[in-house]
């Protein structure tokens, strides 16, 4: 049909229907960035990803997706993405039958599901419009006239699916590697470099054997000119490849520490449950000493192999005898460090684990530091630093008494290439052996000089490797472990209701013998109110930490909504519910930021709304600048009910199908309480609240209530019923309420009708 490509589309004028694609389906939302986002997401789908739109940031003030921002989204889903520039032949050439994003200038974007070489069009849907419209065919002059030119390739990741690569020397490698033209260069400058430190020796050997022997005055000026334009491109390069080399190192270093966070962020919860925080803050802090290899030591050999490669002929071609004794001696300091190497190894590793665990005691001593004093238990953690610190400092010292070691036997070998040479070198002149006059040999020496530091600092290398190759397996330790993002990128976002049931769940936590839960089966109805009581580590907590998925290999169901929680997709399940811990976490910033946490589309009123059903809106008014009063964490502008009240307005601001509330109001002093207890029924209403706790007064409004006892499900009923048939729940009632009628005081609640585990 050539270029029928207006016969296919309606005959439509309008801004982005350029093309004679069809915009009917656009809604209020379908901003030209959002047909980017859309497009880039039905691309997704055929690999069988869904990236959640929300995870899309975009820093651009006009809000129409940057190529880059994209392609750093769909890489976070798991996929592969690189956006690219192409031209219409290289577009005709696209065989895959993978849909590429397309880029248009008004910011909106295409999807390219084909293209007809014979007929030379390519084959363009709407991302914006239904799925079940076909794609419009468009010839080159058409599409010219709406593309930037830039297209977003999407593929599968070539490994199997969210298995991120292992971090280690060889991943660093690569990354390192990837930057080929910046290495050409440095190569390049190092390498001229190299060649022109060889020219002022051999000015000095004719400056000897020609100026001073012969006096001759032009020979002088020549070499002097030769001289000046040496050191002026010496000069020049030098600053060329400082340049390059910090550049390229700075790159690296903000690649990997990207990289490195990323990946810290993907792991679950329990890894940062069973490692101390100091102890993961110094492994990744490793990460220093690997900028250090590649702001220095990386380009240092680049520079040491070129000056090898330079040297090595010339001193072989001007005196073979005494290049071989350079030579042997070069091997023999070489070899003294490799001797040495093994039980550095050995020392350095110590070195880096009682560095480690000093960190990780001053860490857990800044993050537990008000215990620390209220229990006035500091003269016994300074004596455990005294030990930590002790044990560094032995290692330490064990570790540069052994680097003195091949430091000092290398030196007379040193000084004999550097001053010790002239004397063979002499006795050769004199004896009439050597093939030199005076100025080759002082040249020579001023060359052979440059033989040593190479080779020792080559050898040093093996060392400084092993270092990085430490450092990277401690940052390794850390972030090669099994990631949590694997689950956020895949899996379902069904609508959320709130109707839960857990089916024979069985849960041990790793390494526990005893299961936390056994064989628990309960379910209840969207919009239940539902509370959880039981003793200490009966598995109140674990019910509500397998809601939030922060355990998933635990045996039987939990459904939400009848989907098994397994299957859907992890950061929407978190993403609908609310969550409010016993302890929860400020962030720098204001009220406000504290209440919205940087979720995107939530306003001030919103945050006013939650304050309000939270009960902190009264406590909010009186601060000094009320939602903009900056507070942060351990801030004393804020007391620890406000706090509470402050995370439970943060739970509840985007309004969750299911809120989470686990010994939320345990802190709260009895006047506070009584403000969100009497406010529980409001908050709870239209979704579904678990709500743990250990004060029984704050239940009697629930729906339903769970007993727990040792991990197995006692009951399920509401406050009355309860009181009747479960001795463990009337036993801990009449513990906390022994001046109360049994029936609890509040008003009377109707009793609903009980709903059986299946
Ligand atoms: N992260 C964890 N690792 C290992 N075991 C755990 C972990 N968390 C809890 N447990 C164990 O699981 C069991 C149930 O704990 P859970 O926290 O669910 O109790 P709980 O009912 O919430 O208690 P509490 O009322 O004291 O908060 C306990 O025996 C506890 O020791
Ligand atoms: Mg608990």
């Amino acid at each position: 049909m050539g270029a029928g490509y207006g016969d296919a589309g309606p005959a439509d004028d309008e801004e982005g229907a350029r093309l004679g694609i069809a915009p009917d389906a656009v809604g209020s939302d379908a901003t030209p960035g959002r047909a980017r986002i859309l497009a880039a997401l039905a691309a997704a789908r055929y690999h069988g990803f869904e990236p959640d739109p929300e995870d899309f940031h975009s820093a651009q003030s006009d809000g129409v997706p940057s190529p880059f921002e994209l392609v750093e989204w769909l890489r976070e889903a798991g996929l592969w993405a690189r956006a690219n520039r192409m031209n219409w032949r290289q577009l005709m050439k696209l065989t895959e039958p993978a849909p590429v994003v397309l880029l248009f200038n008004d910011g909106s974007a295409g999807l390219l599901t084909g293209v007809d070489a014979v007929e030379r069009v390519a084959l363009i849907k709407d991302p914006r419009g239904r799925q079940s419209d076909l794609p419009v065919p468009v010839d080159e002059l058409r599409l010219s006239e709406v593309w930037t030119g830039e297209v977003i390739l999407i593929r599968k990741p070539r490994e199997a699916s969210g298995d991120r690569e292992t971090f280690n020397l060889g991943w660093v490698f690569r990354l390192f590697l990837r930057d080929k033209k910046f290495l050409r260069d440095i190569s390049i400058a190092s390498m001229v470099t190299s060649v022109l430190a060889i020219v002022p020796p051999f000015i000095v050997m004719s400056v000897i054997d020609r100026v001073v022997v012969y006096g001759n005055q032009d020979t002088l000026i020549l070499l002097a000119l030769i001289w000046g334009t040496v050191v002026l491109y010496e000069t020049v390069l030098e600053y060329a490849r400082v340049d390059m080399v910090t550049l390229l190192a700075g790159r690296i270093d903000t690649r990997i520490n990207l990289h490195v966070f990323n990946r810290m962020m993907g792991l679950g919860l329990d890894y940062f449950e069973r490692h101390p925080a100091g102890e993961i803050h110094h492994r990744i802090n490793q990460l220093y000493l690997v900028r250090m290899f590649f702001t220095g030591r990386m380009f240092d050999l680049v520079l040491d192999v070129f000056t090898l490669i330079v040297l090595l002929p010339i001193l072989f071609y001007m005196s073979s005898a005494l290049a071989l004794v350079a030579v042997a001696t070069a091997i023999v300091i070489t070899l003294i460090i490799v001797a040495f190497m093994p039980a550095m190894r050995r020392v350095t590793g110590q070195v880096v684990r009682a560095e480690t665990r000093k960190s990780t005691h001053m860490v857990e001593n800044i993050h537990g530091i008000r215990t620390i004093k209220s229990l006035a238990i500091e003269p016994q953690s300074k004596a455990e630093w005294d030990l930590r610190v002790a044990d560094a400092a032995d290692w330490r010292i064990q570790s540069g008494r052994l680097g003195n070691w091949p430091i000092t036997l290398v030196i007379p070998f040193d000084r004999f290439m550097q001053r010790g040479l002239i004397l063979l070198g002499a006795y050769w002149l004199l004896s009439g052996t050597a093939t030199l006059d005076t100025g080759g040999l002082i040249a020579f020496l001023m060359l052979g000089g440059r033989l040593a530091a190479p080779l020792v600092s080559m050898s040093k290398m093996v060392q400084d490797q092993e270092e990085l190759r430490l450092a990277i397996s401690e940052v390794g330790l850390v972030i090669n472990n099994p990631p949590e993002t694997a689950i956020t990128s895949s899996g379902i976002r069904p609508p959320i209701e709130g109707a839960l049931s857990f089916q024979g769940v069985t849960f041990s936590y790793p390494g526990q013998m005893t299961p936390a839960l056994k064989d628990v089966s309960f379910s209840v109805p969207a919009g239940t109110m539902l509370g959880i009581v039981g003793k200490s580590g009966s598995g109140k907590s674990t019910i509500a930490r397998l809601l939030q998925g922060i355990n998933r290999d635990y045996s039987g169901f939990v459904k939400l909504d009848g989907n098994d929680l397994r299957e859907i997709n992890l950061r929407y399940l978190r993403r609908s519910q609310g969550v409010v811990l016993q302890d929860n976490f400020l962030f720098r910033g204001t009220v406000r930021d504290n209440i919205i946490a940087g979720r995107a589309g939530l306003t001030l009123e919103d945050a006013v709304r939650a304050a309000r059903l939270a009960g902190a809106e009264e406590f909010i008014e009186r601060m000094p600048a009320g939602y903009e009063t900056f507070i942060q964490e351990g801030s004393t502008n804020i007391s620890g009910g406000q706090r509470q009240r402050l995370a439970i307005a943060r739970a509840l601001v985007t309004d969750p199908r299911l809120l989470i509330l686990d010994e939320a109001t345990s802190a709260l002093d009895p006047e506070s309480e009584a403000l969100v207890n009497a406010n529980l029924v409001r908050i709870g209403k239209g979704r579904t609240m678990v709500l743990i706790t250990h004060r029984m007064s704050s239940l009697t409004d629930c729906d339903l209530i769970v007993v727990m006892h040792e991990g197995k499900m006692l009951d399920i009923a509401p406050h009355r019923v309860l009181l009747e048939r479960c001795a463990i729940y009337r036993q801990l009632w009449l513990q906390q309420n022994r001046h109360l009628d049994p029936q609890g005081t509040r008003h009377a609640t109707p009793a609903p009708v009980p709903i059986e585990a299946d």
